[in-house]
C-alpha cells in the first residue's frame, strides 16, 4: 500500500501497520516501502564504466535489487561476462560505449529506453587516473583526454539521461566524483579539475530539473580498492588483496580499507526512492578524510585541564 506523507512529530513518516506497499507510485508525495531485498524493483539503470571495480559492483547491487541494467564500457570481454554472471539478457545487456563519444552515450541511454521501456538511473561511473604530474610540465594532449573522460563524458550520459527523465518526470542522475573533487592535493591536476567540475554539474542540473521530478547527485569516495586504485599503489590492476591492505593500513577508520560495494551501497541508496527528497548532495564515502579524519589521533584527543587565558588552567 502506499501512504500519504503523513509525519509524526518526529519526523517519522506513518503508516498503517500490516499492509504490503504496492510499488510504481507516480505520486511524488507518497513513500513506497519496498522489501529491502527489492529497492529497484521495476527500475531500469544505465551504468557507464560498468566493467570493472565500483561500476560492476553497482551493476550487481543494482540486479540484486530488482533492476534492469544497461552497462557501457569500452572492455568489451569483462562486460560480456558481467552480463553473463547477472543472468543475461533478462537483467542486463552489454553496449561498447566509449564515454567520449557523444552518440554513443547517446546509444547507450536509448538501449535502455528501447531495451527495458525506459530509464530511472542513469550513474556516470567511467574514469581514469588520467595525467599525472606537475601542471608545468602536463601534455595538452593527455589534460584533453582526461577531461573529455571525466567531464564531457559525464556532461553526455546528464545531457542524454535527462532528457528522457524530464520528460517521465521521474529518475535519479548520479555521477561519480571522489575526494579530490572536494579537496585539493588529493588527486593528479586534471581528474581533480574533472571532479571539482562534476560536482559542480550536479548541483548546476539538480537545479534545473527538480521541477521535472528529477534527482541528481555524486559520490565522493576516498581511495577505494578497485583496479584502478591496486594499479596506482601495486603497480598491477589485479592486486586488489595488497590493495586492499595498504588502505586499511592508512584508514581513519580503523583496519577498514574502502570497497567498491561501499560506493555500489551509496549509489543504491541514492538510486532508489528512499532518497527522494535528497538532491544536489555530494555523498562522501570517505571514513570522514574530507571532515579531517586520519589515521593519527586528532590534536587534543588526551585529556588534560581545560586551558585558559595566560597559560592558566582548570576551572577553579
Ligand atoms: N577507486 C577509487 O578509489 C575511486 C575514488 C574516487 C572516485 N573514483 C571514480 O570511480 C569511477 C570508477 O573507478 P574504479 O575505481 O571503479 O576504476 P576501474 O578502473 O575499476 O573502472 C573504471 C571503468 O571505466 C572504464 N572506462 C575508462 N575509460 C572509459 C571510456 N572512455 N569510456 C567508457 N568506459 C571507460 C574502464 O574500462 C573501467 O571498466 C571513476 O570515475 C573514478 O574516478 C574511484
Amino acid at each position: 500500500m502506499r501512504w500519504d506523507g503523513g509525519v509524526s512529530d518526529i519526523g517519522h513518516a506513518i503508516r498503517p501497520d500490516g499492509d504490503k506497499p504496492a510499488m510504481g507510485s507516480a505520486n511524488m508525495n507518497t513513500i513506497e516501502e519496498h522489501t529491502m531485498d527489492q529497492r529497484l524493483a521495476n527500475k531500469v539503470a544505465v551504468i557507464t564504466g560498468a566493467a570493472s571495480g565500483i561500476g560492476a559492483a553497482t551493476a550487481k547491487t543494482y540486479v540484486e535489487h530488482g533492476a534492469r541494467v544497461v552497462l557501457g564500457d569500452i572492455q568489451d570481454d569483462l562486460g560480456a561476462a558481467l552480463v553473463a554472471s547477472l543472468g543475461g539478457a533478462e537483467n542486463a545487456t552489454f553496449c561498447h560505449c566509449d564515454v567520449t563519444d557523444e552518440q554513443q552515450v547517446e546509444a547507450l541511454v536509448e538501449a535502455a529506453v528501447t531495451q527495458y521501456g525506459g530509464i530511472d538511473i542513469m550513474f556516470n561511473c567511467a574514469g581514469i587516473v588520467g595525467a599525472v604530474g606537475p601542471m608545468s610540465t602536463t601534455p595538452a594532449a593527455e589534460w584533453k583526454l582526461t577531461i573529455d573522460i571525466m567531464l564531457n563524458g559525464v556532461f553526455y550520459g546528464m545531457k542524454h539521461a535527462s532528457r528522457h527523465m524530464k520528460a517521465a518526470g521521474s529518475g535519479s542522475i548520479i555521477s561519480m566524483s571522489s575526494t579530490a573533487g572536494v579537496m585539493g592535493g588529493l588527486g593528479p591536476h586534471a581528474y581533480t579539475a574533472a571532479k571539482h567540475a562534476v560536482i559542480g554539474m550536479t548541483k548546476g542540473l539538480a537545479a534545473e530539473v527538480g521541477l521535472f521530478g528529477v534527482r541528481v547527485n555524486c559520490i565522493a569516495p576516498a581511495g577505494m580498492a578497485t583496479p584502478m586504485v591496486a594499479d596506482v599503489l601495486t603497480g598491477d590492476h589485479q592486486k586488489l588483496d595488497e590493495t586492499i591492505a595498504a588502505l586499511a593500513e592508512g584508514s581513519p577508520l580503523k583496519g577498514r580499507a574502502g570497497l567498491a560495494q561501499d560506493v555500489a551501497n551509496a549509489a543504491l541508496w541514492l538510486a532508489s526512492d528512499e532518497s527522494g527528497y535528497t538532491s544536489g548532495l555530494t555523498l562522501t564515502v570517505d571514513a570522514g578524510a574530507t571532515t579531517g579524519s586520519t589515521a593519527a589521533p586528532p590534536a587534543f584527543a588526551e585529556y588534560e585541564p581545560m586551558k585558559r587565558e595566560a597559560g592558566r588552567t582548570g576551572v577553579e
